[in-house]
């Protein structure tokens, strides 16, 4: 998941570089580095840490030269240092890397017996050791780089530039994603589209197996068997990669703000122009030829999913099995012929993710993808493929694409609820006409920061908090935890209300905020009950709730946060909205680095 580029240019590389970086920074920000091809030769700066610390040394060392590559690294083989930082270097050849070289101890092993010892603890050493062993027989770089890769196991995307070259790249992906941009007598690689966005709007994306030599007249690609093929040219929409935080101090609260926009977006792509049936997926799923649901995803994308099996399960009457991507794909479980399997996923990139979707390929009865990033490999993977119209999210902690993951996933579950016969046009109008209302409701709730703010100071001084929730609220309580674990570093757990007296109460004292999620339904006296128990315990318990839930709460709740009153279906996405402003204002007071928090990158793709 670490960012990488290559420019061959008509001027200076390395800011461009720097700046591609920069808009890759979210997959990774361990050390950063860059190395150019020029009159004198191959040279390489790296730095530890963000990317502004490789920038303050180019200041002081500049690194001239027309063509170059770039990386910003997150950390898989090797601490973060300047040994371990890419580009790594062996004799004449530089090459960055993305993912995982897995037979890499052997590699390391052949090479020292060739008397290439390794220098540094990564992976990716050895692929720059092996190349350059391969030009010392006397090849070509081209067949030095196709020798390198055919010795390689694992998932990559790698770029490698070769001194005295000063019009040549090549790429090659195999697992994780990689495009080659056009410009004007100038060719780009990079990790994604948002790295080329500024410099280009033409792209092809590298398919599984390909390498690519790329020079300023073009670029030729050529299959896993070698042979040269032809790879569709796209045109990418100029701004739908833009990364400004407009006016915001982190991209998390842009994204959060952001919201009413995005989710009015996604549902007037997903709905009649009169609101009152859903236009889009069409008969592309059989809803009524499924006997079950198989949905996949990680982290924030896997509480989506949880959310969801409430609602197909309720609804439509679909059994759902929600499974972590990583578990799924090593159990293998058995799938039935007439499951249908869903992936959701922002990135659409996600290494477990995208393995889980392979595995069912062939087995389930169709592969269907929510997604944010449209040209992702989990979406052109899939058979087919949802987009969530979040745009880009750059916060590594998920927020605007939870909620438009939510939003297509209630799409569905009401389409199928509707093709299966559970509801009649006279029902789907109605609850289609509560996510019509969802933009407004979240503006409202939105309007809550201030006295969210003030509760974040009081948060942030605890050091574990426990999130509870029942039924769709549960998976509410589980992001609720993840977005304040992640954030501001403070321990955090969510359960479901019904489940704290089989333990966790232990925890409950009078230093432990409970935040309880509850909206006045037909569980809000159960959970009122399970409420009880912590208060009882001297427990601090932060409701969050609507107007009836506030009132029948009881004087001893520490804090209540109502929220507008809101049709069952969109409670769970309307709840989402004060549990991601509560992380955030709390990371704020706490000062950690909310937009980029220590150990995470925003797009997964290793195991
Ligand atoms: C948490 C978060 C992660 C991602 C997870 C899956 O805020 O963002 O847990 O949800 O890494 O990523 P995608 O959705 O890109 O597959």
């Amino acid at each position: 998941m670490c960012g990488i580029v290559g420019v061959l240019g008509d001027h200076e590389a390395s800011p461009l570089l720097v700046e591609a970086l920069g808009r890759l920074e979210y997959r990774g920000y361990d050390s950063a580095g860059i190395a150019t091809v020029n009159d004198g030769g191959l040279a390489r700066r790296r730095a530890v840490g963000k990317l502004v610390n490789l920038s303050d040394l180019l200041v002081h060392e500049p690194l001239p030269g027309k063509a170059g590559i770039g990386h910003t690294r997150w950390a898989t083989h090797g601490a973060p240092s300047v040994a371990n930082a890419h580009p790594h270097q062996a004799g004449r050849v530089a090459v960055v890397h993305n993912g995982i070289i897995e037979n890499y101890r052997a590699l390391r092993a052949e090479l020292a017996g060739l008397g290439q010892p390794p220098r540094t603890d990564t992976d990716t050493e050895t692929v720059a050791l092996l190349a350059q062993h391969y030009l010392e027989t006397g090849l070509s770089p081209r067949e030095a780089a196709r020798q390198t890769l055919a010795r390689l196991e694992g998932a990559f995307a790698l770029l490698f530039l070769f001194d005295g070259e000063d019009d040549l790249l090549i790429a090659a992906r195999r697992g994780s994603p990689l495009a080659v941009g056009y410009g004007e007598g100038e060719m780009f690689v990079g990790s994604d589209a948002i790295a080329l966005a500024p410099l280009t709007t033409r792209i092809t994306y590298l398919d599984e197996g390909d390498m690519a030599i790329v020079t300023r007249a073009g670029a030729t690609f050529f299959d896993e068997d070698g042979h040269q093929v032809g790879r569709e040219v796209k045109t990418i929409e100029p701004g739908a990669a833009r990364v400004e935080k407009a006016g915001y101090k982190h991209f998390m609260a842009k994204e959060i703000f952001e919201q009413p926009v995005v989710l009015a977006d996604a549902i007037r792509h997903y709905l009649s122009d009169d609101g009152q049936t859903i236009a889009r997926p069409g008969d592309e799923i059989d809803f009524a030829g499924i006997d079950r649901i198989a949905m996949v995803a990680c982290g924030t994308a896997y509480i989506a999913c949880l959310t969801a099996k409430y609602w197909f399960e309720r609804l439509a009457g679909l059994p759902v099995d929600v499974d972590v991507a990583s578990e799924f794909r090593y159990r293998e479980p058995p799938i039935p012929d007439r499951t249908l399997a869903l992936f959701v996923s922002q990135s659409g990139e996600t290494a477990d993710t995208l393995a889980a979707l392979r595995f069912c390929k062939g087995r389930a009865a169709q592969t269907v993808a929510v997604v944010n990033v449209a040209e992702s490999s989990i979406a052109r993977e899939s058979d087919l493929a949802l987009p969530i119209l979040a745009g880009v999210e750059i916060g590594v902690a998920s927020t605007k694409a939870f909620t438009c993951q939510l939003t297509v996933l209630a799409i569905l579950a009401l389409k199928a609820a509707h093709a299966r016969g559970r509801i009649d046009d006279a029902a789907l109008a109605g609850h289609l006409e509560g996510l019509n209302g969802l933009p407004g409701l979240v503006n409202v709730a939105l309007a809550l920061e201030t006295p969210i703010k003030a509760l974040a100071q009081r948060l942030a001084e605890a050091e574990d908090a426990l999130f509870l929730g029942r039924g769709a609220m549960f998976p509410l309580a589980l992001e609720g935890a993840l977005k304040l674990k992640e954030i501001s570093y403070i321990h955090a757990e969510g359960y479901a209300s019904g489940e704290l007296k089989h333990g966790p109460i232990a925890l409950v004292d009078k230093r432990m905020p409970v935040i309880v999620m509850a909206p006045h339904d037909r569980l809000f006296d159960k959970t009122v009950s399970n409420m009880q128990e912590v208060l009882a315990r001297g427990g601090k318990v932060l409701l969050i709730t609507d107007a009836a839930g506030a009132e029948e709460a009881g004087e001893e709740v520490w804090q209540r946060l109502v929220l507008p009153d809101a049709p069952e279906l969109v409670e769970p996405i309307l709840y989402a909205i004060p549990a991601q402003l509560l992380a955030y204002h709390t990371a704020v007071a706490k000062g950690t680095d909310v937009d980029q928090p220590r150990n995470l990158a925003k797009s997964v793709t290793v195991e």
